[in-house]
């Protein structure tokens, strides 16, 4: 399973990187206004440290406006990935950034048909918002599950991106039901190393280490 970091903080990826956890990283309209440097700096700063893809996310509402900015966008480096909204101008701006050989992710998915159809538009990813159906007490991991049956039966190539992960449980069920990429906030990237038996265990261990005979 690939691992995504969801994030604009470049101290947050560096330290994702330095655990070896970053196959690529997710930023949005929100995550890029809590930083201090202009968009286009910040993704260029990512795409230095991260190989894999960067997703930026278009503005506009309208297809044109969608595939201008995305063109602009993609300039900046090779893996930038061109996030667009799931609304029918998203699927028409995916379907033509797809034609230039433009990679998108359909991002704001909430149901398998939003999923089937951004897959029919040429979607390169796919990203279903787990922890926002759980806010209102959708069961999400049945979303994803149906998106996974639903990409088998057909064979789409699109990769399936859970997204809004807020806790551990999301990237286990999700690995569990064969989605291709958990894109995760580093806090929950370092609670997934965590169990209190680990930090008990390594205690016993040092406490005993001293007890050696010298
Ligand atoms: C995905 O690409 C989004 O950036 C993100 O996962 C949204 O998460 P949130 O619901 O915690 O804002």
């Amino acid at each position: 399973m690939k691992f995504f970091i969801d994030t604009a903080n470049i101290e947050e990826i560096k330290k994702g990187v330095e655990m070896g956890m970053v196959d690529g990283v997710t930023t949005n309209p929100s995550l890029i206004a809590k930083e201090s440097q202009p968009f286009e700096e910040i993704l260029a700063g990512i795409c230095k440290i991260v190989d894999g893809p960067v997703s930026a996310e278009v503005v506009s509402l309208e297809a044109a406006g969608m595939v201008a900015e995305g063109r602009e966008l993609a300039k900046i480096s090779d893996n930038i990935v061109i996030k667009v909204p799931m609304i029918v101008e998203g699927l028409k701006a995916t379907k033509m950034l797809a034609a230039e050989g433009i990679k998108t992710n359909v991002t704001l998915v909430f149901s398998a048909n939003q999923a089937l159809l951004a897959a029919k538009a040429g979607a390169a990813f796919v990203s279903p918002f787990v922890g926002r159906l759980d806010d209102i007490g959708v069961s999400s991991m049945d979303l994803i599950s149906d998106i996974v049956t639903i990409y088998d039966n057909y064979g789409y190539q699109s990769e399936i991106i859970v997204a809004s992960i807020r806790s551990p449980q999301h990237v286990l069920d999700s690995a569990l039901l064969g989605a291709d990429i958990a894109t995760i906030p580093y806090k929950v990237i370092a609670q997934l190393a965590k169990h209190p038996l680990t930090d008990k265990g390594m205690e016993q261990f040092l406490a005993d280490w001293e007890k050696r005979a010298k």
